[in-house]
C-alpha cells in the first residue's frame, strides 16, 4: 500500500495508516473548532476532519478558501467511521490546494434536466450519475466476461457500411468518397460471417439509428452486444439470452452494490432475477394484453404500454417469440405455425425472440433464428426493397456451407436503465445522443 497511490475505494486496506488522497471538494461544513470536508477522488466519497490540533493552523484556515469542486490533496490518518460515506474517515494532517475552483454551475439544489444535459460534462461528477456510469462499466465488463468465458470470439463489425440491417427508415447516411455509406444499425450481418468462421462470436460496439421519437428508451447512438452462434435454433438462442441476463444481473448486484444503493434501487427486485424466464408466443402475448385491457390487432408491434403490461404480468423478464413476419426484418427465418420449422414461401411468423424487462424498461434483447436458404433470403431482400448488390457477400454465407444459426442484440443503455432504476436512457451513457441533443 505504502508505495502505490491511495484510492478511497481501497480504504479498508489502509485502516490506521497515514495516506494522501487526491481529489475534489464534494461539500464541506464547519462547526467552530472542527471542520468537515467530503472529498471525492473518482472512486468514492470520504469524510475528512480538520481539527486545528492535528492539521495545523494553515490547513485549518485554508479550508475557508475551498469552493465546491476545488482540487486538493489531503494527507492524514484513516479510521473506520460508519457515518462517513464509504465507511472510513480521514483525520487531516496537511492539505495542498491544487486549484480553488470557480463557482460550480451544478449546486446541491435542484436543477432542470435541460440545464443538467447542457452541463453533462460536469454533471457526470454528481453521485447518482457517477454511480450509474460505474454500473454501466461493470455491465460492459460482465458482458465480455460472459462470452469470453464461454469460448466466444469477439468479432468487430464495421461502423461504416453499405448494408442496412434493420430497415431503411432509421439510417444515418454519409458520403463515402464516391459511394454512399451508412452508420451501422446493427453488426448482426457481419456477426453471421463470424459465426461461420469461428462457430460462436460476439460483436460489440456503438450502433446508430435516426430515431425521431422522443422516448425514455431511444437514443440515436447506443451500444449493442450481439452474439451469433452457428448450429443454434430459436430455443438455443433463448437459453443463451437467459443465462446471459442472469449473469449480468447477479454480477452487478455482487460488484456494484454500493452504487445501486446510491441510486436507491430496490435490490430485492434484482435479486429475484433468475432463470428460467417465461417464454410466450406473440399470439399468447396478444391474448394476455387483451385480458389486461391493452388489446392490439394481430400483426401490430408492441408499444410502451404493452411492454409495461407484459412486464407486470410476469414480474421478471419475459421472452416473446414467433412474431408476425410482416413487422420483422428481412433476415428472419419464417414459419407457418408457432413451433413450425421454416417455409419456402412466406410464413405467418418470424422466428424472433425479444426479451422484455420488467418495470416498464421495455425490450432489452431483440433477436432470433436467421433464414439459411439462399433462394428464400434472396427473395426477401427484393421484397424488402433492398439492393442485392449490397448483400451479395451476405448471400455467400448461405451458398457456402449454410447452417441453422441464431443470435441476438442486447441494448446496453436499456439494460443499464433497468438495473440502476434510472428513468431515462440519457443518464446511462456518458454523452447521450438524441433528437436535438448533440452537445457536449
Ligand atoms: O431489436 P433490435 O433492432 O435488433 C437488432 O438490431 C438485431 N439485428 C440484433 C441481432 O439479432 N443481432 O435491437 C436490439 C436491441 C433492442 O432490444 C434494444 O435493447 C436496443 O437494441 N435498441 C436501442 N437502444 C437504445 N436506443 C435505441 N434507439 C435502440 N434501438 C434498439
Ligand atoms: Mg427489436
Amino acid at each position: 500500500m505504502a508505495s502505490s497511490r491511495f484510492f478511497i475505494e481501497n480504504a479498508s486496506q489502509a485502516d490506521g495508516q497515514v495516506v494522501t488522497v487526491k481529489g475534489w471538494v464534494y461539500h464541506k461544513r464547519s462547526s467552530g473548532k472542527v471542520k468537515f470536508l467530503v472529498i471525492r477522488d473518482g472512486t468514492g466519497l470520504m469524510q475528512s476532519v480538520f481539527f486545528k490540533g492535528d492539521c495545523g493552523e494553515e490547513a485549518f484556515n485554508d479550508f475557508e478558501k475551498l469552493t465546491q469542486e476545488s482540487s486538493i490533496e489531503l494527507t492524514g490518518k484513516l479510521k473506520k467511521e460508519p457515518r462517513s460515506p464509504g465507511g472510513y474517515e480521514m483525520s487531516v494532517q496537511s492539505m495542498k490546494i491544487v486549484q480553488v475552483a470557480e463557482a460550480f454551475p451544478i449546486s446541491p439544489k435542484d436543477h432542470g434536466v435541460e440545464f443538467l444535459m447542457e452541463n453533462r460534462h460536469l454533471w457526470v461528477r454528481s453521485s447518482k450519475q457517477w454511480a450509474a456510469l460505474r454500473v454501466r462499466a461493470e455491465i460492459i465488463r460482465s458482458i465480455q466476461e460472459f462470452f469470453d468465458n464461454r469460448g466466444f470470439i469477439r468479432f468487430d463489425a464495421p461502423i461504416l457500411t453499405p448494408s442496412a440491417c434493420e430497415g431503411t427508415s432509421t439510417l444515418f447516411s454519409t458520403q463515402y468518397f464516391d459511394d454512399k455509406a451508412y452508420l451501422t444499425q446493427s453488426g448482426q450481418l457481419y456477426g453471421e460471417v463470424g459465426a461461420m468462421a469461428f462457430g460462436k462470436v460476439y460483436v460489440f460496439g456503438p450502433t446508430f439509428r435516426a430515431e425521431k421519437s422522443k422516448t425514455r428508451k431511444h437514443l440515436t447512438e447506443f451500444w449493442m452486444v450481439e452474439p451469433e452462434v452457428a448450429f443454434a435454433d430459436l430455443n438455443d438462442n433463448m437459453d443463451l439470452g437467459e443465462a446471459f441476463i442472469e449473469h449480468i444481473v447477479q454480477t452487478v448486484l455482487a460488484k456494484r452494490n454500493e452504487e445501486l444503493k446510491i441510486l436507491e434501487r430496490d435490490l430485492s427486485k434484482l435479486e429475484s432475477i433468475r432463470g428460467p424466464f417465461p417464454r410466450i408466443s406473440y399470439d399468447e402475448a396478444v391474448k394476455i394484453l387483451e385480458r389486461r385491457g391493452q388489446g392490439i390487432p394481430w400483426g401490430e408491434d408492441f408499444g410502451a404500454p404493452h411492454e409495461t403490461a407484459l412486464g407486470e404480468e410476469f414480474g421478471k423478464p419475459v421472452f416473446v417469440h414467433h412474431m408476425p413476419a410482416q413487422i420483422k426484418a428481412f433476415y428472419f427465418k419464417q414459419s407457418d405455425t408457432v413451433g413450425g420449422d421454416g417455409v419456402e414461401g412466406n410464413g405467418k411468423y418470424a422466428l424472433g425472440c425479444d426479451l422484455i424487462a420488467p418495470d416498464g424498461y421495455g425490450e432489452i434483447i431483440g433477436g432470433g433464428q436467421r433464414e439459411e436458404k439462399t433462394s428464400v433470403l434472396q427473395r426477401r431482400i427484393h421484397e424488402h426493397g433492398l439492393n442485392e448488390r449490397d448483400y451479395s457477400w451476405y448471400l455467400d454465407l448461405r451458398r457456402y456451407g449454410t447452417v441453422p444459426h441464431s443470435g441476438f442484440g442486447l441494448g446496453v443503455e436499456r439494460t443499464v436503465a433497468w438495473l440502476t432504476g434510472v428513468e431515462h436512457v440519457r443518464e446511462t451513457i456518458p454523452f447521450p445522443r438524441m433528437l436535438n441533443t448533440i452537445r457536449p
